[in-house]
């Protein structure tokens, strides 16, 4: 057992899916796995493993926001040797360009966190994804007819409750299509361990219009999410 992950050796599947949420991370155990079995509970932080067209795969819930999803990717790469974590959550549009209910996947990651000045002693690093899980995850998203930007998101330590329409007007005229709370550190972390990351994100609500999804569009356009980082992780 790790720290934070109540699994045992082997328990854990190289692949991973990675929601914020313990009860996605349950869901998609009951809505894609097979055999699906819960290996730790700690913290109600819910982790499963089952089969998906017959290949092994674990669904780790990771809190919100960075330093609680560095804890959980930190154990998996380390002490469970996965090799792949593909986070599916859910963010906010910035640019014009992206609707609620589109796909975001995150080919960079901006962040005002300072975990990673910390790390890099104030210089600014630049966490990518993996550029094959970004591929598969674009080709799988055009085969589904889920309409998929690729691009940078901004991930936030301070967002939900800090309006910061300046900033993020700035950071749309610099590329940034979307903001959530993850993946610069998860692509980060997979940096360092030398693993795979990618982040897919589906439009909750748009930051500039404040339109957002209803609750069954949400979980709709969470499962198209979910078939895109299957297919793409298994790729
Ligand atoms: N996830 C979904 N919507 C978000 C928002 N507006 N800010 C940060 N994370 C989000």
């Amino acid at each position: 057992m790790s720290t934070h992950i109540g699994a045992q050796p082997g328990e854990i599947a190289p692949v991973v899916l990675l929601p914020g949420d313990p009860k996605r991370a349950q869901w998609i155990a009951e809505a894609f796995l097979e055999d699906a079995t819960c290996y730790s509970e700690v913290r109600g932080m819910l982790g499963f493993t089952g089969t998906w067209q017959g290949q092994r795969v674990s669904v780790q819930g990771s809190g919100m926001g960075q330093p609680s999803m560095a804890i959980y990717v930190n154990e998996l790469f380390d002490e469970y040797d996965v090799r792949s974590i593909v986070r599916v959550g859910s963010c906010g549009a910035l640019s014009e360009k992206v609707a609620v209910r589109d796909v975001i996947i995150a080919s960079g990651a901006c962040t005002d966190s300072a975990m990673n000045r910390i790390t890099f002693e104030g210089l600014d690093y630049a966490p990518v994804a993996d550029f094959g899980l970004l591929r598969a995850a674009v080709d799988a998203a055009e085969a589904r007819d889920v309409t998929a930007h690729v691009g940078l998101i901004f991930s936030a330590d301070s967002s939900f409750y800090a309006s910061r329409p300046e900033l993020m007007t700035r950071m749309v005229s610099y590329g940034v299509l979307g903001v959530e709370m993850e993946a610069s550190a998860l692509y980060t972390i997979a940096a360092h361990w030398e693993r795979k990351a990618l982040a897919v994100c589906t439009v909750s609500d748009h930051v500039v219009t404040g339109e957002e999804t209803s609750a069954e569009e949400r979980e709709r356009t969470f499962a198209d999410m979910v078939e895109i980082a299957l297919t793409a992780a298994f790729d």
